[in-house]
């Protein structure tokens, strides 16, 4: 099958949306058709994949940027990947993906990242899952433990304390690997969407310092909607906490609790499971409580760009390294990692052809495949788990060396898109 694949325009605006409501879902009341001035969809690039007039397959790339050790990254966020009912398995997806990507490798993505409904559909295309997008529901009860905080507390956040929401953000998103910017649309951190009446929030609650000195610091913030009903079944929704202090972190997790007659429980939007788990869960006594995880995955688009970019230990090493994937020609190379002070340079070695790393001349290297190279680069896995995985093969003598320079971050993600 020949597709022609290309970006949409307005004329399938109707085609694009509607392949996306079969796939997603049809609410009883169909949303309206997107206006000429909504196309394309703000910080989005929609793409398609025609057979003749008919619309086979879609996907819309979102513009964003995230954290990786330290550094702001250029990341093509995919949603909405969709192939008609009729249409699956003819493999429709491979060239619709290939061409959204390298349109966002042009432009200066150097990873992708994806919630997948299914993992397996996007091993094939070099991702591999990196972290998780955890719901944590927690009995009310649970709370009315947390020890009271010292120093710190709790006030409605008006307008004038974006900048220091955004800080707190900024802080916290900035010492992991993962977390959106929220610089760009649809999460940009500004007051109208978080604090005016059209935010969907019952409200959100900063953490101040009460201690001279720093007295009025915003320390911690949360946005969270109280829900209907005034019973045990009831759930108070938490969609960021956020603290820089543990003191700040009880507060606010006091301030939910607080709801313990009128609600049995306490829905938090976090990351990082139990292993890597967010710092504002450390301060909890109990541990009960359910998770729905959403898995996160990650695709590195251009391997000099995504690795160069990074600030790792203050170490002097130099690492030869290679990628070699049938299923990922696009970032097959050789290369060597020349890190000094925290800096790296990714110097090419050799270019490798059609993922063949025989063709290398230095080939005796470490050689990751792409979901190697994207769990190595996100900090996810250990050397010894990627070979165990076979996702690094070639000499394991640089290993221990590449653990610290890559391992010193979470994963944390927090934007569902
Ligand atoms: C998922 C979907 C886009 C795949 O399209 P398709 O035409 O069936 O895909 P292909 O046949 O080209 O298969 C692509 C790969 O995905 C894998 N795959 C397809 N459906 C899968 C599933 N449900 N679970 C796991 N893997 C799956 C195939 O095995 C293939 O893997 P390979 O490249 O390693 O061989 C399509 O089934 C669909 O639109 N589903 C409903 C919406 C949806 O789930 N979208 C994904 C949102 S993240």
């Amino acid at each position: 099958m020949s597709l022609d694949v290309r970006t949409v325009p307005f004329a399938s605006a109707p085609a694009f949306q509607r392949l996306g409501l079969e796939a997603f879902g049809m609410p009883p009341t169909p949303p309206p058709e997107p206006e000429a001035e909504e196309w394309p969809p703000a910080g989005g690039t929609p793409w398609g994949a025609w057979d003749g007039d008919e619309l086979v397959a879609r996907a819309l790339v979102r513009s964003f940027t995230s954290w990786f050790h330290g550094s702001e990254v250029p990341t093509a966020g995919l949603a909405g990947v969709t192939v008609a009912a009729e249409r699956r398995g003819e493999g429709a997806l491979r060239p619709l993906l290939a061409a959204a990507l390298d349109d966002a490798r042009t432009r200066g993505a150097a990873v992708s990242t994806l919630y997948p409904s299914s993992a397996g559909i996007y091993r094939g295309l070099g991702y591999e899952v990196v972290g998780s997008y955890d719901d944590v529901r927690i009995p009310v009860t649970a709370l009315a433990s947390v020890r009271a905080p010292e120093g710190v507390r709790t006030r409605r956040a008006a307008p004038a304390d974006m900048p220091a929401v955004r800080d707190v953000y900024r802080a916290w998103a900035s010492a992991q690997n993962g977390p959106l910017t929220r610089t760009e649309d649809p999460f940009a951190m500004v007051a109208d969407d978080m604090l005016g009446p059209g935010s969907g929030y019952t409200g959100v609650t900063v953490a101040v310092s009460t201690r001279p000195g720093s007295e009025g610091d915003v320390l911690g913030f949360m946005s969270w909607t109280r829900g209907a009903g005034y019973d045990r079944t009831n759930t108070v929704e938490v969609d960021d906490l956020v603290a820089l202090t543990p003191d700040a972190a009880r507060a606010l997790w006091r301030v939910v609790g607080s709801f313990t007659a009128v609600a049995g429980f306490v829905e938090v939007a976090t990351s990082g499971g139990w292993t890597g788990a967010d710092p504002s869960r450390f301060v909890l006594p109990d541990h009960a409580g359910s998770v729905r995880s959403r898995p996160y995955m990650l695709r590195v688009l251009d391997v000099p760009r995504a690795l160069g970019a990074a600030r790792l230990a203050p170490i002097t090493a130099s690492v030869p390294f290679a990628v070699a994937d049938p299923t990922t020609p696009d970032i097959a190379g050789a290369w060597t990692l020349e890190v000094s002070e925290g800096a790296v340079r990714v110097m090419a070695d050799g270019v490798v052809a059609d993922g063949d790393v025989a063709a290398d001349p230095a080939r005796d290297r470490p050689t990751f495949t792409s979901a190697g190279l994207a769990l190595a680069y996100a900090g996810a896995a250990s050397t010894a788990n990627l070979r165990l995985a076979g996702h690094l093969t070639g000499p394991a003598a640089y290993d221990a060396v590449w653990d610290a320079l890559w391992r010193g971050r979470d994963v944390h993600v927090r934007d569902y898109f």
